[in-house]
């Protein structure tokens, strides 16, 4: 079934570029171009009057309502395991964490979270049984798109996965996003998916530091105005403002993406 639904959808995200919804059977919208963007996931709080366009843990609810004045996007790791949810995955399904040749799960030290493993047709449908759940829990608290996490994990996977287990399953969660009435996003790889992402099924993209390494052009060939980019850094995001800030929204957020009561906290836009 999900097969049938993926090809039909390429026509139907087809139908939506070029005719901006008209088509019934386009049920996904796409976030305003150059909409003022705020960066969430590292916990919820009230936006600014301003913000258009959010994205926020899948855990957490939407700004507002589908077809009100914020395009709610949810977050999703989809390719690793998020730090709180390891147990969850090694109770339920542990043959989904990704294992080198000793045994040992392959992981992201830096953020505590260990990579899936995308290496067979059977784990990335499995996978996609798991976050096409997630996606329509996403599309019923009232989400108008997914922000799929970590789509580069072949990068650092110890050589064991690779971009083709990937982009197979970018594939699956693309179709499972539209089949769930919501939008996706490209997050990061630019220059590794370069022109590919729209034919994968992504739809606009989420971007984090391309300014700082030089990445932003396949993204914005590819998505346009539709293009959010966050920058780290007062200086990258000073250039990125100078380079690009009158066709997309650029925002400046602190490292760990706190909320507002957070003193680390750090909002700014262009
Ligand atoms: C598996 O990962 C562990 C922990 O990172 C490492 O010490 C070990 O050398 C790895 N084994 C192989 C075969 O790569």
């Amino acid at each position: 079934m999900r097969i049938r639904t993926r090809a039909a959808l390429v026509a139907v995200a087809t139908v939506v570029a070029c005719a901006l919804g008209a088509s019934a059977a386009a049920a996904y919208t796409l976030p305003p171009g150059n909409g003022q963007f705020d960066y969430q996931i590292g916990g919820a709080y009230n936006p600014l009057g301003t913000v258009r366009v959010a994205s926020r843990d899948r855990l957490e609810n939407p700004v507002d309502a589908r077809g009100r004045a914020v395009y709610d996007v949810c977050y999703v790791n989809t390719f690793q395991t998020q730090p709180d949810e390891i147990a969850w995955w090694r109770a339920n399904h542990p043959e989904l964490l990704l294992r080198n040749a000793s045994g040992e799960y392959v992981g992201d030290p830096a953020w505590g979270e260990i990579l899936l493993d995308t290496r067979t047709a059977a784990k990335r449908t499995a996978l996609e049984g798991i976050m096409a759940g997630w996606f329509g829990e996403c599309a019923g608290k009232g989400f108008d798109a997914i922000e799929p996490d970590n789509l580069d994990t072949w990068t650092r996977s110890e050589g064991l996965i690779t971009k083709a287990n990937n982009v197979a399953m970018m594939r699956l969660l693309t179709a499972a996003a539209h089949a769930a009435d919501l939008a996706i996003a490209q997050k990061n790889v630019s220059p590794e998916l370069g022109s590919q992402g729209p034919t994968i099924g992504f739809d606009f993209s989420i971007v984090e530091s391309c300014q700082v390494y030089s990445e932003c052009g396949p993204v914005l060939t590819n998505y346009g105005s539709r293009v959010y980019e966050i920058e780290y850094t007062t200086s990258a995001f000073n250039a990125a403002c100078r380079a690009r800030g009158a066709t997309i929204s650029v925002i400046l957020r602190d490292r760990y993406v706190t909320p507002d009561t957070d003193p680390d906290y750090v909002y700014d836009y262009c």
